[in-house]
């Protein structure tokens, strides 16, 4: 039996403002941590549910450099969006802020000060990267150069995205400035480091022979950096954007992002509780749960508890910090960079009103021990035959039988046969599964838990056939309905946690005030009540839905394959339009034709008035050309044209039709023409 505690403070990493939230973050932090709450509340345990945008750091100063605006435009764009779109999710923050704001720059500071007058910091000169085009000292994602770990290209001076190694901008092979993209020097510098060297032995302690229950994933992370030995980190940047260093003769030095952010959770707290904050932040009786992704592992195990250590005050560490792998998308890392990610603010707009679906398929698939994938077939069919077939029919099927039957109010049961018995003692035995799963960070498990209630009640409805029973026995069809529509009554509380919206929409048809997990596992609608009407729980999503979104990605994938092939010299060709139906087709009248006259258009640069022998008249077109051809070389071509389109006025000339070209790899038009010499107006196609 573990400790019990008084209250839950669940803290989700805050996201970097530097861009929109995608899947890979819904799926590996912040759809379980709103399960984890929302399971809790439900219990009618105490909650502190934080969230928060991470304002400050190298990425959002990059970010503001390229959109050609300050980091706080930065900042205040994707904060909005952010939160706007969690809210939309439905994840239940208590408070979302933001660690711009005036009270983390207070708390932060004051954290690092405290630390700096008891001396907890080793100050040290040292040597660092300076970029002598831009006159700056540059860390972390300012540099890039070479993975020494797997040898790919464009690595940052704190991270490989392509292996994800951690690293230092010294591991960095042949680093260069990401501004300039020149050489660097290295100059002295000082800065304050946390020597977390001196923490081994307590870490060891706490986390590795404490907390053998953490996921393996964590656990080994863990371990692995403990027993490679810690290093001292600096706690301080050369940077104009974060939380000034609140020490004099620091000018021009922040607090590095990784040790402010997480004291974000704490202003965040004190933000939404300035009168009681400390009670969760300092009593033993409140259980910490960190949900983040694999790559925050180091920062949230090691570094942020040593802070807290560090401060001393009673600050209490995490109990678990069951930490994700990553979530893949159609089988490709997903990245803002390179726009390969399902952005949540979209999907909000593509798919109103299905909230629930992306919450089910992405908890069903979370990436809990290892990478997984999300791909917009599966995402179809877990709602057209999970969500659609098992969940919402077995619903529809006992509340609108219901009101056929009995006028929409629940019957009573009469003598139960052993097959509701059955049905009836698997209501609670679920309920510990999924209990046990979700107080153990266990949450694809607890969502399959609480599909099988949903499929127990399909298949009983199935197997009794109350629609059959209606002419002869209607003690057994409310026999039947009573206990189904007990069923519907259990599902809206085991579903709360992953499918809020859904269980509202349930609650309401089952016309019940509230739910509790504590009324999860037995009877919980008395006889006679009265039902609201049935209303469909979840919809089919079409497959021209899907294809939208896969013709989406498809455009993304070619819109990088061309960048890349640009940057590389060689133009990839455009990629393939829309499709186009036969008839679609047949519309177009395309004809072999002869160019007759050529003369430029006067006062344009590009435009060649041509008089064209199409065979069937003789008429102007008014091409784009003059750059490719001189009207010399086009006199006597024959060419194709697009006859019937609709005639245009260009420079006051009216132009009946299109000539056909192709670009060639240096990018000259070339006008398309038969391989042999057929008759002017023969049909192309
Ligand atoms: O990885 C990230 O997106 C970080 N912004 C997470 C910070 S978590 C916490 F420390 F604030
Ligand atoms: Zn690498």
């Amino acid at each position: 039996m573990g400790k019990e505690f008084k209250r839950h403070l669940i803290t989700s990493a805050l996201p970097y403002a530097n861009g929109p939230v995608h899947i890979g973050h819904l799926a590996g932090v912040y759809v379980p941590a709103d399960i984890y709450a929302r399971f809790l509340r439900l219990k009618g345990e105490e909650v502190l549910f934080i969230g928060g945008s991470d304002e400050h750091g190298v990425p959002i100063t990059i970010k503001a450099k390229k959109e050609g605006c300050t980091p706080q435009d930065v900042v205040d764009k994707y904060h909005n969006i952010i939160k706007d779109s969690f809210q939309g999710l439905g994840i239940s923050f208590d408070v979302y802020s933001r660690t711009s704001s005036p009270t983390h720059h207070k708390t932060a500071a004051a954290f690092f000060k405290k630390l700096y007058d008891e001396g907890k910091f080793v100050e040290k000169e040292s040597e660092q990267y300076f970029d002598p085009e831009t006159n700056t000292f540059l860390a972390d994602r300012y540099i890039t150069g070479t993975c020494p770990k797997c040898g790919a290209e464009g690595a940052y001076g704190d991270q490989c995205e392509k292996c994800g190694s951690t690293l230092s901008p010294e591991e960095l092979i042949n680093p260069k400035s990401s501004i300039s993209g020149g050489e660097l020097v290295k100059k002295p510098t000082k800065h304050w480091y946390l020597p977390l060297d001196q923490y081994e032995g307590w870490l060891k302690q706490w986390i590795l022979e404490g907390h053998k229950e953490w996921k393996t994933n964590v656990y080994g992370q863990c371990k692995s950096w403990i027993d490679g030995g810690l290093q001292p980190r600096a706690v301080s940047r050369d940077l104009d954007w974060g939380v000034p260093v609140p020490v004099e003769g620091a000018e021009g030095k922040v607090l590095y992002v990784w040790f402010d952010a997480p004291i974000g959770y704490i202003s965040n707290t004190i933000e939404l509780l300035p009168n009681e904050w400390e009670k969760w932040w300092k009593s033993e009786d409140t259980k910490m749960v960190h949900f983040i992704g694999k790559d925050n592992i180091v920062f949230h195990c090691i570094v942020f508890p040593s802070m807290l250590k560090a401060h001393g005050d009673g600050f209490i560490l995490p109990e678990n910090v069951p930490a994700n792998e990553f979530l893949n998308l159609e089988g490709d890392k997903i990245s803002t960079s390179r726009n390969w990610a399902v952005w949540l603010h979209e999907y909000l707009v593509d798919f109103p009103g299905k909230q629930d679906v992306l919450r089910y398929v992405l908890c069903a698939n979370a990436p809990e021990t290892k990478d997984n994938d999300f791909t917009w077939k599966d995402f179809q069919t877990r709602n057209n035959s999970e969500l659609v077939a098992i969940y919402g029919n077995f619903v529809n099927r006992a509340i609108v039988l219901t009101h056929k039957y009995f006028e929409g109010k629940v019957p009573a049961v009469g003598t139960l046969t052993d097959v509701d018995k059955e049905v009836l003692a698997e209501i609670p035995q679920i309920k510990a599964s999924l209990e046990h799963n979700l107080s153990t960070y266990k949450f694809r498990e607890a969502l399959k838990d609480a599909m099988n209630l949903a499929r127990l009640g399909n298949k009983y409805l199935t197997e009794t056939e109350p629609w059959k029973l209606a002419k002869t026995d209607m003690e057994r069809v409310a026999t039947i309905l009573n206990i189904s529509l007990q069923l519907c009554a259990n599902l809206a509380i085991a579903f709360e946690p992953f499918l809020p919206f859904s269980s509202e929409k349930l609650v309401k048809m089952l016309n019940l005030e509230k739910i509790s997990w504590s009324e999860f596992g037995g009877n919980i609608l008395a006889d006679g009540h009265q039902l609201n009407p049935a209303e469909l729980l979840f919809a089919k999503v079409e497959d021209a839905e899907i294809q939208a979104q896969i013709d989406k990605l498809n455009a993304t994938k070619a819109a990088n394959e061309a960048a890349a092939a640009e940057a590389a010299g060689t133009p990839a060709p455009l990629p393939q339009k829309e499709e186009c139906t036969f008839d679609d087709f047949m519309k177009m009248d395309i004809r072999t034709a002869t160019v007759l006259e050529a003369v430029k258009v006067p006062k344009t640069d590009k435009l060649l008035q041509l008089t064209i022998d199409t065979g069937i008249d003789t008429r102007t077109i008014v091409s784009g050309i003059a750059e490719h051809y001189t009207p010399e070389e086009m006199v006597g071509k024959q060419i194709c044209i697009l006859a019937n389109l609709a005639p245009r006025k260009i420079k006051g000339i009216e132009s009946r039709g299109m000539i056909l070209m192709a670009k060639d790899e240096s990018g000259r038009m070339r006008f398309v023409t038969p391989a042999e010499a057929v008759d002017n107006g023969a049909c192309v196609g």
